[in-house]
């Protein structure tokens, strides 16, 4: 343990896993769980659950499961001690670092480091924007592109002074280290000689905030046509580009009131909407859209707007975005502007009901592929006979039939060919999709802990929902008799904890070294395993008592002729005996 262990408890006693999941995935209540889509693996029906009674989740599609600190970890991608302190900074729990070991303390100190030179950084670069003359010609740009004052403030824009080393200086006047300054991609080694020299110059510059606020980039606009026209933080232990949004920080919320979120490419194509009022808007920043873009855009938004540009770069990234969106199983919409126009340039001509009209009427996905394949090939017959083929694969990876089968015969109208034929592409393409997809990696949780006597799951269940017949447990020595080790070893962690039902499953999982144990514990403690009108005592004596006496009947036979060659002498007859009982019970660990 890093952090002292009563620590732990308490941050997992006070803080809610509700609360924190909702945060990032929408949540319904269903029975005794609250259902949502798993934010850490691709699906189309929600089989992620939470548990408020037991603080803890676990999805019955990946087996993925924890609990709030966990959730923490794997959705932010923090280390344990660093999803610690997220949850206690929120709940009010004081810790100190004194007990982290050193390598966790550097890496946590390095991304601390980073976010905390970044914060100056951006208050520098804002202050150069609002007050020093040499920001002038940036506060008259912004001017121009219809930036309002309210806007810079919000977004903390700034102005990167047109030197070499200002921001080299500020960094060693802040007493901020060499590694540190590098680290953060501020500033970069000269080429020819030693030193630094600053990354963003004579730029206009946008704080990336991560979904917590903090400044985890920036971003930088020339002021004329020099290029490149934007220039981003490289990527460092607290910026990826995969994940990030630029905006959602402001805008989850509203993505999450208005059930939709609009997806634009750019940094002033996000403000203008913003401050137009069209607030649920993210930007991608000149990357592709990433599957974990779309991920953690489901947790606030369950139906998305693509909006792109009309230029063939822009078709072309909506074509590529489109898979993404499919696999995810979001519903989505790509909204296409009129020729020339981007959303910033398309709300300052015509407003945004204007914008919010065009919106209404985005095509979904398949009418757009449609389009577009039918205006790049023409209807000739040849022209057809490709849009055909453009359109194939989308339609083979539609899994609902009924909905297929509806732009199956959409497509054949469209293009005047007979229905017959195009279902009977659409056929060899699925065979074709599918002997590809099957040859993919299996991807299903592969639970070897299954194939072991469900007896000892089901106690186990028992024991982490009920703690108070632990210590009967415990006593009976069943724990000793369990095939599976791993089995073994939870229940053994089980005995030596303290049997508070508060945060019980939470504080075990917590005590978990690996993920997978920690998934298996979730998914134990999901499973009720008890029948409606079982005397819970009953049923645990019950099961206790079969599993010592099937593991004494089988072993015994074994055993004795263990012995009894070991009294005749018969070494290899002995090896082969013991050689055979261990693999039954490896057998059964299922290792
Ligand atoms: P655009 O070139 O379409 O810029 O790039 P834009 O948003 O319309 O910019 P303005 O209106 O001319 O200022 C869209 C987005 O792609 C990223 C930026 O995030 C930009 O906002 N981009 C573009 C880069 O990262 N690097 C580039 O060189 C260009
Ligand atoms: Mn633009």
């Amino acid at each position: 343990m890093f952090i002292p262990e009563e620590k732990i408890s308490e941050i997992l006693r006070t803080s809610d896993i509700v609360e924190i999941v909702s945060e990032s995935v929408i949540l319904k209540k269903s029975g005794q769980n609250y259902f949502g889509l798993c934010p850490f693996h691709s699906e189309k029906t929600p089989s992620f659950s939470v548990n408020s009674a037991k603080q803890i989740f676990h999805c019955f599609g990946c087996g993925a499961g924890g609990n709030s600190l966990s959730f923490i970890m794997k959705y932010h991608g923090l280390s344990f001690p660093e999803a610690a302190r997220m949850l206690a900074r929120k709940y009010n729990v004081v810790i100190d670092t004194q007990h982290l070991d050193p390598a966790r303390k550097k890496q946590l100190a390095l991304r601390e480091s980073l976010l905390r030179i970044n914060r100056k950084v951006m208050d520098r670069y804002q202050t150069h924007l609002q007050k020093d003359p040499a920001g002038h010609s940036a506060r008259q740009y912004l001017e121009n592109r219809g930036i309002t004052s309210a806007t810079l403030d919000e977004f903390h824009l700034g102005f990167a002074l047109d030197q070499w080393e200002d921001m080299v200086g500020f960094l060693k006047k802040a007493r901020i280290s060499r590694q540190a300054a590098l680290n953060s991609g501020l500033v970069k080694p000269r080429e020819n000689r030693p030193g630094f020299y600053d990354r963003f110059r004579n730029r206009i510059m946008f704080p990336i905030f991560d979904i917590n606020m903090q400044v985890a980039g920036f971003g930088g606009r020339v002021m004329d046509d020099q290029m490149p026209k934007y220039m981003n933080s490289p990527e460092t232990p607290v910026y990826s580009k995969t994940r990030i949004l630029y905006g959602l920080h402001a805008a989850k919320a509203h993505c999450r009131s208005q059930g939709g979120v609009h997806i634009v490419e750019g940094y002033f194509d996000f403000l203008t909407l913003y401050q137009n009022g069209i607030k649920n808007t993210v930007a991608t920043l000149g990357t592709a859209l990433t599957p974990e873009h779309v991920r953690i855009l489901k947790g606030y938004a369950p139906t998305m707007i693509l909006v792109f540009d009309s230029d063939a770069a822009g078709i072309a990234a909506a074509r590529r975005s489109i898979q993404t969106f499919m696999n995810e199983g979001v519903e989505t919409r790509i909204l296409i502007l009129p020729r020339g126009e981007d959303p910033d340039t398309f709300v300052l001509k015509n407003g945004p009901d204007a914008f919010l009209q065009q919106a209404d009427n985005a095509r979904s996905v398949m009418p757009f592929l449609r389009q577009v394949a039918m205006e790049t090939h023409g209807s000739s017959v040849t022209g057809r006979a490709r849009v055909l083929a453009d359109i194939l694969p989308y339609l083979a990876d539609i899994q609902d039939s009924a909905l297929r089968s509806l732009h199956i015969n959409e497509l054949a109208e469209t293009l005047n060919i007979d229905e017959a034929a195009v279902l009977e592409k659409v056929r060899e393409q699925v065979v074709k999709s599918k002997t590809t997809r099957d040859r993919r990696p299996d991807t299903e949780p592969s639970n070897s802990e299954l194939s072991s006597d469900p007896r000892e799951r089901q106690l186990l269940s028992l024991m982490l929902q009920w703690p108070h017949i632990i210590s009967g447990v415990a006593d009976s020595g069943v724990l000793d008799y369990f095939y599976s080790q791993t089995l073994s070893r939870i229940g053994q962690f089980m005995v030596q904890a303290d049997p508070d039902p508060d945060a019980f499953v939470s504080r075990i999982m917590a005590g978990m070294e690996t993920d997978a144990d920690r998934d298996l514990v979730a998914s134990l403690a999901m499973t009720d395993g008890l029948e409606d009108n079982t005397d819970l005592e009953d049923a645990a004596a019950a099961i206790i008592q079969r599993i010592i006496r099937i593991r004494k009947k089988n072993d015994s036979g074994l055993t004795a002729e263990i012995k009894r060659a070991e009294k005749c002498c018969d070494t290899d007859l002995m090896e082969l005996l013991k050689l055979k009982q261990q693999e039954i019970r490896q057998l059964h660990n299922g290792q």
